[in-house]
């Protein structure tokens, strides 16, 4: 969209995008402007899935697939009708391709490029990590590169260096559970539901943090000694486990909220920790934290306490855009076309897993899948 002067010539582009996400078990589609530096959601809907999941106890792949095919059209058009810009106003139309579950990503980036043929747009293919990555710009203060980025969702627990140039480096990584992984498998084992992460976080407000003693889960180098920056949620859950079944063979009840304290505590001490850690061993004062695992109450805080102690400010996305959205998405396609990017491929597909690092190449003329 643009704004015309008095001889009808457009004076300012205000770049306005359909974005949609169905890489798991969210639907969602938005409608966002960018004038400057300036962010608009002009509209934002989810539709989720959780519920149906639940009764599973997790994510199955073929009834998420089937559940974003019947949702998105409502959500497309619901999207559009409230933001008040009519599909021929776009100035391009994004989902997500990749990482994710093949089938959901395929009904979300047909849907866009279908969209974008109709409407001849271009279509912007968006990297889910780089989507969580921009959610933070819809905060009230977001931050300016140099920063690192704490990444912590169901699938991903990662620190990222995120240079001026806009170079990302990744510095740390779990070597087994991402930390909302780890939430749900505790969770159930708890007899909490799905998903796990707002299940302990509701539950822990009643319980003792301090009560069981569990372990911080580091990584050893095979020289000696451990990688700063890495995690390992393994052991943590075994640790649970361990607790969980001596306490079965008491007479009282499972004292669940306080096992739901100390758990979630122990992973907000390790995160903050090592982000702080890692801000202050590369001379970096800032640090963004993004991701659905970031929408934790007790981790938001203590970040952002122990963030001001240290001399740190603390960017987290807000809560509305912690768990998957198409706000997100849409935000990192208005970076792209900011950035010179025209558009992807109508032949692009989409793909389970695609690094982070490797996401330019989802512009190029030769799709890489
Ligand atoms: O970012 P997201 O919606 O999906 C992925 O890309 O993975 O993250 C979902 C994860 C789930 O593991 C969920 O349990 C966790 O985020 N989560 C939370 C909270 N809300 C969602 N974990 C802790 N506390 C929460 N309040
Ligand atoms: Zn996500």
């Amino acid at each position: 969209m643009s704004l015309q002067d008095s001889r009808g010539v457009p004076s300012i582009f205000m770049p306005t995008v359909l974005a949609l996400e169905t890489s798991c078990d969210e639907s969602a589609a938005a409608v966002l402007c960018q004038e400057g530096d300036s962010l608009t959601v002009l509209s934002h809907g989810i539709a989720s899935q959780v519920e149906e999941h639940a009764r599973w106890g997790g994510v199955v792949p073929e009834i998420a697939s089937r559940r974003h095919v019947e949702a998105l059209p409502n959500l497309v058009e619901q999207a559009l009708e409230d933001s008040g810009v009519m599909a021929s106003d776009l100035d391009a139309v994004a989902a997500t391709v990749a990482p994710g579950l093949v089938g959901a990503l395929m009904v979300g980036s047909i849907t866009g490029r279908t969209l974008a043929a109709l409407h001849q747009k271009p279509f912007l293919a968006v990297h889910h990590l780089e989507a969580h990555l921009a959610s933070v710009f819809l905060a009230s203060s977001p931050p300016r590169a140099p920063y690192i980025v704490l990444l912590v969702s169901g699938g991903h627990t990662e620190l990222i260096r995120v240079d001026r140039s806009g170079e990302m480096v990744r510095l740390g990584r779990s070597h087994d559970d991402a930390a909302g992984e780890a939430f749900d498998k505790v969770a159930r084992l708890i007899g909490l539901g799905y998903p796990g992460g707002p299940a302990i976080q509701s539950l822990a407000v009643h319980g003792d943090s301090k009560r069981f003693v569990l372990p911080k889960g580091r990584v050893s180098k095979p020289e000696g000694g451990f990688y700063p920056y890495d995690f390992s949620f393994s052991g943590l859950k075994t640790a649970m486990l361990r607790q969980v079944q001596m306490l079965e063979s008491e007479p009282d009840d499972l004292p669940v909220a306080d096992l739901a304290a100390s758990f979630e505590q122990i992973v907000a001490d390790v995160l903050v920790e090592r982000s702080l850690r890692c801000c202050l061993d590369q001379g970096i004062d800032h640090l963004v934290m993004v991701g659905g695992v970031a929408a934790n109450q007790r981790l938001r805080s203590q970040m952002q306490d122990e963030g001001q102690a240290r001399g740190i400010s603390v960017h987290i996305a807000p809560l509305a855009y912690c768990t998957d959205n198409a706000a997100m998405v849409a935000v990192a396609a208005l970076r792209r076309l900011s950035s010179g990017v025209e558009a992807s491929s109508l032949q692009l597909g989409v793909s389970a897993r695609w690094p982070l690092e490797k996401s330019l190449s989802l512009y190029g003329s030769n799709p890489p899948f």
